[in-house]
């Protein structure tokens, strides 16, 4: 799908396939200078990441293994509480390996800082973080990202991954949804 086919749900495109491929064959070529020696495993957290995943993995210049998460914040509307559930752990060990997580948007950072948290308790060689959006006007919690895609303000985004109500992840755009569709 893409923003024409959206029609008036969309406000306006923020990033283009192009600029989203662009950036993410640098972020690619990136992450492999610094993990091609290091047997990376990219950890992805459903639903959100898969698009990104996809996309990120086949930029690489090498050879990456990937596994999965699945996590639900307690209750209803409680994203901002940070307190997390793990729905879908890992399927791999991850001691002594490093590990890169692939994330689509760090919003509040809440979610991201829980994983990571959770992850190095695990004792693995290093766990970093990769985002393709990071909303830095949204931040609650002080995170360390190593690698992000794209900065943006704080509207409500959809397409490449992210949802609105479950809708839109399959938008090849990244856009601004229309305030009328949640006001
Ligand atoms: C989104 C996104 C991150 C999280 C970021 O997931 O994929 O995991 O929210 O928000 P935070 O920085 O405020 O914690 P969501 O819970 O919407 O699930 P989804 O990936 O299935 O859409």
């Amino acid at each position: 799908m893409d923003a024409e086919q959206m029609g008036a749900d969309l406000e306006t495109v923020l990033l283009t396939e192009t600029q989203i491929q662009t950036r993410l064959g640098e972020l690619g070529q990136e992450i492999w200078d610094d993990y091609k020696d290091k047997n990376v495993l990219l950890v992805g957290v459903l639903k959100g990441a898969v698009v990104v995943m996809a996309d990120l993995m086949r930029a690489l210049p090498g050879s990456a293994e990937m596994d999965w998460m699945a996590v639900s914040s307690y209750g209803s509307g409680t994203k901002s509480s940070g307190v997390v559930r793990i729905l879908k752990d890992l399927d791999t060990d991850i001691t002594d390996r490093h590990v890169l997580i692939i994330e689509d948007i760090i919003d509040s950072g809440l979610t991201l800082s829980w994983i990571r948290t959770n992850l190095q308790s695990r004792s693995p060689a290093s766990v970093e973080i990769c985002t393709l959006l990071r909303k830095p006007e949204a931040a609650k919690v002080e995170i360390d990202v190593r690698y992000v895609g794209f900065e943006i303000a704080n509207e409500f985004v959809v397409g490449y991954g992210l949802d609105f109500a479950e809708r839109y992840r399959n938008l090849r755009e990244v856009g601004i949804l229309a305030p009328h569709m949640y006001r």
